[in-house]
């Protein structure tokens, strides 16, 4: 596992937006060789987002052939409601950007059979050749996508129960009503994500510690979902100094001292080799 320590979120954001860039262009997508992105929602991938828009914007990256999928979605909330992550996707990024509205996917929350929705979904991340990068976020209780505590970490697409804690997360978003937080959400397994080939992960903020601590220095736990990319081959967190603060010294250190080598992922230029000790 990899973890890039930065100063601050905004700092994460911008090397984040630059890996995503180099990533896509060093695999040197076409007509015939789409690279297939795994997207969150929420407020940590925000800054990401629009350094991603800039750098669209500059000519630095194209989307035209990219093909993406979203981790989640409420269910029974309508699409054009301002908190649904079909609003957020395509008002934050999508819009702004030249990907082809075809190519962006995202889980239908109000689909007449969620079942049918959620494995459907799946087979259309497996037509399109797997996950390249999955780019995620995590909750104050370490969960990944909606894979709350107590998740299978084999799971699959599926309908899932949020935990009160998220409810109460998410609340900010419902005028600080939690009964009107949806209490359902189609989401992504853990297995999901375990399958792509590479994982990046954000975490901002003092409140995220704890969840970061029992992502690296704990065992893996179905209770901190987070903590099953400890088995993943290619898992890079990038964190904030803030997310820092529950993790051993030593830990910190060792990390910190990697910073050389962490500048290098994202260094342009540097291109082919690295992507090929990845597939
Ligand atoms: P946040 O949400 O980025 O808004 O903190 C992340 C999550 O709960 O998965």
């Amino acid at each position: 596992m990899r973890l890039v320590i930065l100063d601050n979120a905004s700092d994460v954001a911008e090397w984040a937006a630059k890996y995503v860039t180099k990533t896509i262009n060093d695999f040197q997508p076409g007509p015939n060789k789409y690279f297939v992105l795994g997207l969150p929602t929420g407020s940590t991938p925000y800054g990401m987002y629009q350094k991603l828009i800039e750098y669209q914007k500059a000519g630095k990256i194209s989307f035209k052939y990219v093909k993406t999928f979203n981790m989640d979605e409420y269910v029974n909330l309508p699409r054009d409601h301002p908190e649904s992550y079909h609003y957020y996707m395509w008002n934050t990024f999508f819009k702004h950007i030249d990907i082809d509205p075809k190519n962006a996917h995202i889980l239908d929350g109000n689909a007449p059979d969620l079942v049918k929705e959620c494995l459907n979904y799946e087979n259309k991340i497996k037509e399109a050749g797997g996950i390249d990068l999955f780019i995620g976020g995590i909750g104050p209780d370490g969960h990944i996508a909606f894979n709350e505590p107590g998740s299978s970490l084999t799971s699959r697409t599926r309908v899932k129960t949020l935990a009160q804690d998220t409810l109460e997360a998410n609340a900010r978003f419902f005028g600080n009503d939690v009964s009107k937080v949806p209490k359902q959400a189609l989401t992504v397994g853990v297995g999901t994500v375990m399958d792509a080939k590479e994982v990046m992960i954000l975490i901002n903020g003092s409140h995220k510690a704890f969840a970061l601590y029992k992502a690296i220095e704990e065992g893996v736990n179905h209770m901190w979902t987070v903590s099953a990319f400890q088995q993943h081959p290619h898992t890079l967190i990038i964190c904030d100094e803030d997310a820092t603060l529950e993790l051993r010294v030593k830990t910190v250190k060792y990390f910190k001292a990697l910073s050389d080598v962490h500048q290098k992922l994202i260094q342009e230029n540097e291109t082919m080799e690295r992507y090929r000790t990845l597939h």
